[in-house]
C-alpha cells in the first residue's frame, strides 16, 4: 500500500554536508519527498518529540544532540514507505547497518546516526502532524 513516512537528517549529517547525498538515497530507492524543511529544535521540540524514550538512560544525551545543529525533516510517501525507509536507513547503530544503508555509509555512532525514520504507520501519522500541517504536504499529481 502507499504510506507515508516521516524522516529526520540529524545535526552530523547536515554538519557533514551529506544532506543532498541522503535525499539521493530516498529517490533512488522511489521515495517521494511531499514535504520539506530545516529547523533547529528547542529543547522542548526534542524533548516532546522523543517522549517515548523519557525514561531511557541515553534520554539526556539525545536531546543535547538533537538541539545541536539543525535537521531537515521530510515526508516520504510511496509504496510500504515505512518499511522501504528502515531498509535504506539500516540498523540502529551504524557498526550493525548492513553494507551500503545510509548508517553504514553516513553515521559514526549509535547517537550520531545521520537519520531517523519511523517505525510503523502509526508513529508516522504522529510524528509527520508533530512537524507539519496538513497545507505544507505536497502529495504529487504528476
Ligand atoms: P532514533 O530513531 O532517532 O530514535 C531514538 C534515538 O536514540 C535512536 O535513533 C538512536 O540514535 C538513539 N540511541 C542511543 N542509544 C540508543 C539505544 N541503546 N537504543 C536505541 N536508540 C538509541
Amino acid at each position: 500500500a502507499i504510506e507515508r513516512t516521516f524522516s529526520i537528517i540529524k545535526p552530523d549529517a547536515v554538519a557533514k554536508n551529506h544532506i543532498g547525498a541522503i535525499y539521493n538515497r530516498f529517490e533512488t530507492a522511489g521515495l517521494k519527498i511531499i514535504a520539506s524543511k530545516m529547523v533547529h529544535l528547542s529543547q522542548e521540540q526534542a524533548e516532546g518529540f522523543y517522549a517515548e524514550h523519557s525514561e531511557r538512560p541515553f534520554f539526556g544525551a539525545l536531546v543535547a544532540f538533537m538541539t545541536s545543529g539543525p535537521i531537515c525533516v521530510q515526508v516520504l510517501e510511496g509504496e510500504n514507505a515505512v518499511l522501504a525507509n528502515r531498509e535504506i536507513m539500516g540498523a540502529t547503530n551504524p557498526a550493525e547497518a548492513a553494507r551500503g544503508t545510509i548508517r553504514s555509509d553516513f553515521a559514526d555512532s549509535i547517537d550520531e546516526n545521520a537519520v531517523h525514520g519511523s517505525d510503523a504507520v502509526a508513529s508516522a501519522e504522529r510524528e509527520i502532524a508533530y512537524f507539519f500541517s496538513t497545507e505544507e504536504l505536497c502529495p504529487r499529481t504528476r
